[in-house]
């Protein structure tokens, strides 16, 4: 049996508007073991963001998790006090966004970010012995120590980012969401990064939920992958799996939009049509207007998730009910 690190339980989570509740994430229940990677993959505005920041508990106002469970190391987060929440934050769970100079404060020095970090959580650490340790993480990812006293613009885009994850590692935690972390970058920072990201489970035995807009990163960097369309887990399996037995229509779909380099002469398709408004979300299969295979009780009843293999789960009726 893997051991668990994460268990996700039935989240829910509304962000509560003057025009009624958008429903962001719905009944989304998944499992991350120790040193696993797993992609969250999905169209803009799937909830993927949502998603990520409600497993720290940082869903902005006016975003409200409204039910469910988030067990870390078995024990639900969801109860915790937000001084335990502040202290399990960079120390268990990182989190590492698409945009570093959101996290970066342009008028401090990179290495004076780690010393506050390391402060923070310890406030024993001398400064030299902080800074001592900025420079050895930083080495990790790539940065040399005269980088240390550079401020965040005087680095390439790249460089940024290896900061950010300098910085998520820095205390060590079990676990980085990273959303979006290169999807400003061009392609091959966007591999390096990506490598080292992938890199980090192996050394330091970490695991990683890599969210992003592009399947074909999950499913080359992934074990596992969770395909959310409108706020709901449509298709979980591993990546090998679910590249090679797609069963959602959408996961079918967004299949046919990957260029695959072993086929000559195919067609990328876009996928027709757009998700649904999030504050009035269709009934039945939140895909059926977008599905070619659509079938009567799919814009009646809701869709629970059926098995259609060892470890992986379709919420589709071609597959059970
Ligand atoms: N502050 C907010 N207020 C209202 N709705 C929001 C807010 N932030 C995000 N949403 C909505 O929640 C849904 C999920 O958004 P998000 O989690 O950012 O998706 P993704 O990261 O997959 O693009 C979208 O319909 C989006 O419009
Ligand atoms: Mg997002």
């Amino acid at each position: 049996m893997t051991s668990q690190l994460l268990s996700v339980e039935d989240l829910t989570v509304y962000y509560k508007t003057r025009l009624g509740d958008v429903r962001a994430v719905e009944d989304m229940s998944f499992s991350l073991a120790n040193s696993e990677i797993l992609g969250l993959v999905g169209e803009s505005g799937s909830g993927k963001s949502t998603l990520g920041l409600a497993l720290i508990r940082l869903v902005p106002p006016p975003g409200r998790i409204i039910s469910g469970s988030i067990l870390l190391k078995n024990k639900n987060i969801l109860n915790y006090y937000e001084e335990e929440m502040r202290n399990l934050r960079g120390r268990q769970v990182s989190f590492v966004f698409q945009d570093p100079m959101m996290s970066l404060n342009p008028v401090k020095k990179v290495g004076d970010h780690f010393i506050e970090l390391i402060r923070t959580h310890n406030p024993a650490v001398t400064k030299d012995e902080a800074r001592a340790r900025a420079e050895k993480v930083l080495s990790s990812v790539g940065i040399t120590s005269e980088r240390i006293d550079d401020y965040p613009h005087q680095l390439s885009g790249g460089m940024r980012q290896r900061v950010m994850i300098a910085l998520a590692i820095t205390l060590s935690p079990s676990l980085i969401i990273a959303d979006e972390p290169t999807t400003a970058l061009d392609v091959i920072v966007q591999a390096k990064i990506l490598g080292l990201l992938q890199s980090l489970r192996d050394r330091f035995k970490m695991s990683l939920i890599l969210i992003t807009h592009d399947l074909s990163i999950v499913l080359e960097r992934c074990d596992r992958v969770v395909v959310m369309y409108a706020g709901q887990l449509v298709e979980s399996a591993t990546a090998v799996d679910l590249h090679d037995h797609p069963f959602h229509p959408y996961t079918q779909k967004l299949l046919t939009t990957i260029p695959n380099i072993e086929l000559t002469d195919q067609r990328l398709e876009a996928i027709a049509g757009n998700p649904p408004d999030m504050l009035h979300p269709p009934n039945g299969c939140r895909f059926w207007p977008r599905c070619t295979q659509v079938m009567n009780k799919c814009r009646e009843k809701s869709v629970p998730l059926f098995e259609t293999g060892k470890n992986h789960v379709t919420r589709c009726f071609l597959y059970g009910g």
